[in-house]
Parts: C-alpha cells; structure tokens; sequence
C-alpha cells in the first residue's frame, strides 16, 4: 500500500519569455484519487503538469507536496515519490524498450548501487501490465505510436511511485487500449492507493474514469469537482467553445458528452439531418 501524499497548487502564476500562460491558480490534488485535467488546446494543461513535477519554475506561487515546495526538493528524492509522463517524450536513440523502461529505475538506484532483483521485478511487471513484453528486445524508434506510448507509460509504472501525473497517456491508443490503460491506472489507484493526475481529452472517459474532474479555461480553473458537477453544457460551451448535449453514460452513468456540430443534427423535432450537399462528386 502506497502512501498518500498532499499536491497542491497555491496561486501559480507560469510561464514562458513574456507569455503567461495560468494565472492565478489554485489547485488541491485529492489523495489517493483519480483526478483528470481537461480543456481546450493551449489552455496550458501540459504547463500545469510540467510545474506541478518541478520541470517548470513557476513565476509566482508555489506547487507544495506534503508540506515542501517542489522547486527546492532535490530531483531524486523528488522522482522517488512523484513520476510523470509528458505529452511527447523522447527516447535517446536506438534505445531497446527494456531498456528504457529500466531507466523508471533511476531514482531509486543511489550513486554507485546496482540492478538488482528488485529492478527486475518492477520492470517486468510495468511490462506485463502495459502488455509490451513481447517488445522489450525491439528499437523503440521502430514501434508503432500507440506501442510506443505504452512503452512510455510502462516506464512511468517502473518508477513506482505513488503519484503519477501523465499527459494525455490515452494519445495514439486505439479504442480497447485506452480502456486498458485507464482501467490498469484505475486497478493501480484502488489496489495500491496511488494518486493519478491525469490531462485526458475524451471527456467522455475523463467521467468515467476520473473521481475529480478539473477544466482549465485559458489558464485559469474554470471548475473542479465531481465530473457530474464540472461537466454541464454551460461548461463545455465556456472552455471548448462547444455546443452540446448531456445524458447519462448507459454504461457507467457518469456524464455523456454528445458534441453539436453545424453537420448531422436532427432538428428539434427529432427529423433526420439535411444531407450534406457535397461540392463535389
Ligand atoms: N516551451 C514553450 N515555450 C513557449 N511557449 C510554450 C512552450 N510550451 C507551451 N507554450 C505555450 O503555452 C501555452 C499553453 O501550452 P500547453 O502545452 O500548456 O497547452 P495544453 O493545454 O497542454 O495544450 P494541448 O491540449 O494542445 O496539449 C500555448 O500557447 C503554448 O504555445
Ligand atoms: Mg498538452
């Protein structure tokens, strides 16, 4: 069982050169839950979660885990208790994907300790719980996107820590891997009580999956809480620019976003959509 830790955000002000990109904000991270960031592109949710694991000094404000401002704790011990998956890491090159996932065991190797069993454990157990054992002996620069994003959230869960932030860990994965993924974070959360903060983009899964729903509107908190509570029509409008419908999820319950474009949009009495007329063919 993990530890739970405290993650919060105290009026951070972020940015890059004279751009500022959040504003303001303030953000309790709920222990031991499931918490998803959601909002329009560029709202600055990569910026939060970069921040939030000390790659990004803020410049006014503070990120505090239990109790110590990130920017002053050393990387390791740092990286001991919080892990992050960036939207677009890079692999050094050539890099075979055991390899890489064992790098997840970097912290916790001191100066001059070795690989030990325990290093093997943790990266065969990342490996069997993102199913890429059958990759590990390949280049990772020859997988397909979606096996490479699972090698990347395989080294996250190497690293072992309680808390694990990942941006956007659902990009590239067809539709059953997504479901894996988000039920294998879900199955880490309840089984060994790790805290999950995660940028998702599927609103609809982001309800699902998520117990704390968070949505960023041009860097600042539009609304957090429950996904029942964030996710109403109002808000969708607000941070996506988005028209919608809400109904219940038949499956899980929770929110079902159902997008209104200009195209295939029965009218209000419930006749069928004006075929698209094409402009050619
Ligand atoms: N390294 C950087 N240097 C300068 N500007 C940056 C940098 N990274 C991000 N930005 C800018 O900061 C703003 C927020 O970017 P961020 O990556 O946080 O958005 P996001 O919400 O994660 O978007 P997306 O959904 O597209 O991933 C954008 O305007 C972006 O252009
Ligand atoms: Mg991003």
């Amino acid at each position: 069982m993990t530890t739970t830790h405290s993650l919060t955000a105290e009026h951070l002000r972020l940015g890059y050169g004279d751009r500022t990109v959040i504003e303001g904000l303030d953000l309790a991270v709920p222990p031991g839950r499931v918490t998803a960031i959601v909002g329009a592109n560029a709202s600055g949710k990569s910026t939060l979660l970069r921040a939030m694991s000390r790659l990004l000094e803020p410049r006014e404000g503070r990120v505090v885990l239990d109790g110590k401002e990130v920017h002053r704790l050393p990387a390791r011990q740092l990286a001991r208790t919080l892990g992050l998956l960036p939207q677009s890491p890079i692999a050094p090159e050539g890099i075979t994907v055991a390899d890489l996932v064992g790098r997840g065991r970097h912290p916790h190797q001191g100066a001059f300790s070795r690989w030990t069993r325990r290093d093997d454990e943790a990266v065969a157990a990342a490996l069997e719980a993102t199913r890429t054992e059958l990759l590990a002996d390949r280049a990772v620069d020859e997988l397909s996107g979606g096996q490479r994003q699972r090698v990347w959230i395989a080294m996250a869960l190497a690293q072992q820590t309680d808390l694990l932030l990942l941006d956007e860990p659902t990009t590239f994965l067809d539709a059953s891997h997504q479901v894996d993924v988000l039920d294998l974070l879900t199955d880490l959360n309840a089984g060994r009580g790790t805290t999950v903060v995660m940028v998702l983009h599927d609103l609809n899964l982001a309800a699902r999956y998520a117990d704390h729903l968070v949505a960023l509107a041009d860097g600042r908190l539009h609304a957090a809480g429950t996904p029942a509570e964030v996710l109403t029509q109002e808000c969708v409008r607000t941070v996506f620019g988005l028209e919608s419908r809400i109904i219940e999820d038949p499956v899980s319950g929770s929110p079902l976003i159902l997008p209104i474009g200009r195209h295939h949009v029965r009218d209000q009495a419930g006749r069928e959509p004006v075929p698209v007329r094409k402009a050619h063919g």
